[in-house]
């Protein structure tokens, strides 16, 4: 699997402190399933020691330790841009924070209060910059959560959208968050499961966890949100189809034919 979202570099926003947190994150996300690990600080003024031009050289340091100590998973750059950063940052600025560096896929926070009026204007503004928007956990703000239409206009504007494995795999059945973040999946609003991991503790990685809850609505999509859509945004490629769910009665006319 692939897991867009996590914030495993050392020591520089509220991911963990030191080296030895983010190997034991990146160990666990291994054991979790996972093969490639995006690196995604936040790029906001309450998190000033990430610092652009250095995510490329801490992300090949982290990758060096952990060849050191055999995880094999791959940790690449990114960044989790604010809204208000990404407004005011050039376009070398917007290279820096997306994936791999390329200048194609952006992760942007969605905010965690009311959404802001010229949310969508801004999403359209870094379109005609060159930017594909992967959206961060829009189940969890609760202007989408009263209007789910305004997310789904902004779907049908090319935008994408990532779902956090915990809203998905939350024991609480009444959490709005769930319920969006699965509704989305069933409607096929949601492109990207990822785990926003912060720790091996508090936040821990648990993408099979939120696959495993997506695949109850929809199997074939829960399982190219994980792997076939995630490696295309980190190509800087067109999203690949996604499967067609195979109806339930047809899957009892296969059984009884098996
Ligand atoms: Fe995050």
């Amino acid at each position: 699997m692939i897991d867009l979202h996590s914030h495993v570099l050392p020591g520089i926003d509220d991911g963990p402190e030191d080296m030895t947190g983010s190997i034991a994150l990146a160990r666990a996300a291994e054991r979790d399933g996972v093969q490639t690990l995006a690196a995604t600080p936040h790029l906001r003024a309450d998190h000033p020691r990430v610092r652009l031009g250095e995510l490329a050289e801490r992300c090949e340091e982290l990758n060096a330790r952990l060849a050191e100590v055999s995880v094999g998973l791959r940790v690449v750059a990114g960044g989790e841009v604010d809204a208000l950063w990404a407004q005011a940052a050039s376009d070398g600025e917007l290279r820096l924070a997306s994936y791999g560096q390329r200048g194609d896929d952006l992760l942007l926070e969605t905010p965690y209060g009311p959404l802001p009026d010229g949310f969508e204007e801004l999403l359209f503004r870094l379109g005609l910059r060159g930017f594909r928007v992967l959206l961060a956990h829009p189940e969890r703000n609760p202007t989408l959560q009263r209007e789910p239409e305004r997310l789904a206009e902004m779907v049908g504007r090319g935008a994408l959208v990532q779902v956090t494995a915990l809203s998905l795999a939350r024991s609480d059945r009444g959490s709005r968050s769930r319920r969006l973040a699965l509704d989305l999946v069933k409607r096929g609003h949601a492109h990207v499961i990822a785990s926003d991991s912060h720790s091996a503790d508090w936040r821990a990685p648990d993408l099979s966890a939120g696959l495993a809850a997506a695949a109850k609505v929809a199997p074939a999509r829960a399982e190219w949100m994980v792997n076939e859509a995630p490696a295309a945004i980190l190509a800087g490629e067109p999203l690949p189809e996604p499967p067609p769910e195979r109806s339930r009665r047809g899957a009892r006319f296969l059984r009884r034919r098996a």
